[in-house]
């Protein structure tokens, strides 16, 4: 029998132990670290633990079972899902038949696995990524057998089986995740990410389409399509269709709508993708491109396939051909063996391209990959030093940036209240760039598109009113 149709057989083995099990419906609390494709995970998680009878919680004391998706890429996010982890235990003494389970990427790694499995005894169950749609049968085994299970296999192990049609819960009807492909291969020597998850495997065209078309007419209106680099979309299916055969096909779908799409590598972001979102219906005007480092001594060092020059060349073209296009990227400060002379290259590039945001983050070593061994760790002081002056320089750049819309109406999506303000909406623009305007008594709700005329622009924060 192979996975889909086991995995049929425990929904229902699953949902009958749950009934015999609560006299009303357990509660699901569900805490998710990381990035989009985590928060994709938890979406179907969730989706699967309602289908077989839980309903959520926002409140952890009130939960039958605690889920926690976490994250590897950074020793912070992993250090956070442990103490998250950590305060659980009480919640446990009060309530022994609180389930707890751990998930994601941090899990996938042994050393992590050993040390949830010895440091944590209240934690009932762990399962990694590979194993997020089996999550019927693991559940089924934890409801079953009185033992603690530590579901953790290899991509090499189960080959990472997709299984579609799972449900998903997404909180907003307006907007959606949909992953397009799983997994990496690229291997950036810094990154854990091809540890964790697998090689890389893409989903039907024809499943991805359908999934869209739902979400369409279900009235979603922003949908941002997932893979860790969507630019290999394709590349082990049948006639191996192009991840701009993809977007073309979305693109015809009719509705009002936009399509964005995380993460594009450099090394394989074609110009026939640029000169496909400028042509394009529905395509958002923003592009998130990470260069990671500007110096061709740091990214030969990291893996990345590309060389500045080639990188700044993209941009340029992708300014030229859609000058009104948003550019984001990320950044490693402190990358082993980074010279001061290679930080100001990175420095440069970020003069050079202007970025409207950049996401910076302080070289984290991740045990089990090559950067992990490499001379010349830079120390945290200096890591620290530098991403102040990037910082510095970034918020000059977004903010003179930004100054430039001022006077423009641009479409907007509502996301929800201002935290600073509940008289203020707090939105996107389609470039992506967060837009605070007042509230002046107009019902809105989120995932509505409104127009908003920029008034004030500030490095991270747009100001304006609705129009
Ligand atoms: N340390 C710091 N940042 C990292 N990233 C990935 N791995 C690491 C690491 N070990 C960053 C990269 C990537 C983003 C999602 O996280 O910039 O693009
Ligand atoms: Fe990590 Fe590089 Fe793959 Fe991105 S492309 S997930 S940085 S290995």
């Amino acid at each position: 029998m192979n996975y889909i149709e086991k995995n049929k057989e425990y929904i229902e083995l699953a949902k009958s132990r749950i009934k015999q099990l609560y006299n009303e419906k357990p509660k699901l609390f569900i805490e998710t670290a990381g990035c989009q494709q985590n928060e994709a995970d938890s979406e179907k998680l969730t989706g699967m633990a309602l289908d077989l009878g839980y309903i959520l919680t926002d409140e952890k004391e009130d939960a039958d079972l605690i889920l926690i998706n976490t994250c590897a890429v950074r020793e912070h996010a992993e250090l956070k899902a442990l103490s998250h982890a950590g305060r659980l235990k009480h919640l446990k003494e009060i309530k022994p038949s609180l389930i707890i389970g751990i998930c994601g990427c941090m899990v996938q790694q042994e050393h992590r696995k050993e040390d949830i499995k010895h440091k944590y005894p209240y934690v009932d169950f762990l399962f990694g990524t590979n194993m997020i749609f089996d999550f019927p049968r693991l559940l089924y085994k934890v409801l079953t057998e009185k033992k603690r299970h530590f579901f953790v296999e290899s991509y090499e192990e189960n080959h990472g089986e997709m299984v579609e049609d799972v449900p998903v819960f997404r909180k907003s009807t307006k907007t959606a995740w949909v992953s397009v492909m799983y997994g990496c291969n690229n291997f950036c020597t810094y990154c854990v990410v091809p540890y964790v998850r697998g090689r890389e495997r893409s989903r039907e065209m024809t499943c991805i389409l359908s999934e869209v078309k739902g979400l369409i007419e279900d009235g979603c209106r922003d949908i941002t399509l997932l893979g860790q680099n969507v630019n290999s979309y394709g590349k082990d299916l049948e006639n191996s269709p192009t991840f701009v055969d993809l977007l073309r096909e979305i693109d015809k779908i009719d509705g009002d709508f936009v399509i964005r799409f995380m993460t594009s590598h450099p090394k394989d972001a074609t110009k026939e993708l640029v000169d496909f979102i400028a042509e394009s219906k529905h395509m958002a005007p923003h592009f998130h491109l990470p260069v990671q480092s500007g110096s061709n001594r740091i990214l030969k060092a990291m893996n990345r396939h590309y060389t500045r020059e080639a990188y700044l060349e993209l941009c340029g073209y992708i300014k030229k051909v859609h000058p009104d296009i948003s550019l984001t990227t990320d950044i490693i400060v402190g990358f082993p063996g980074e010279t001061e002379e290679d930080f100001q290259e990175t420095l440069s590039v970020l003069e050079e391209v202007r970025f409207d945001s950049v996401f910076s983050f302080n070289y984290s070593l991740r045990k089990g990959t090559k950067a992990a061994s490499m001379d010349c760790q830079i120390d945290e002081e200096t890591k620290k030093e530098r991403m102040g002056r990037l910082l510095t320089l970034q918020q000059r750049i977004s903010a003179e940036n930004n100054a430039k819309l001022v006077g423009r109406t641009v479409s907007v999506t509502v996301e929800g209240d201002s935290k600073a303000d509940p008289n203020v909406w707090a939105g996107r623009t389609e470039q992506g760039k967060i837009i605070h305007f007042p509230k002046n008594g107009i019902p809105l709700e989120g995932g509505q598109h409104v127009f908003v005329e920029i008034e004030r622009a500030e490095s991270y924060t747009i100001y304006g009113k609705l129009k």
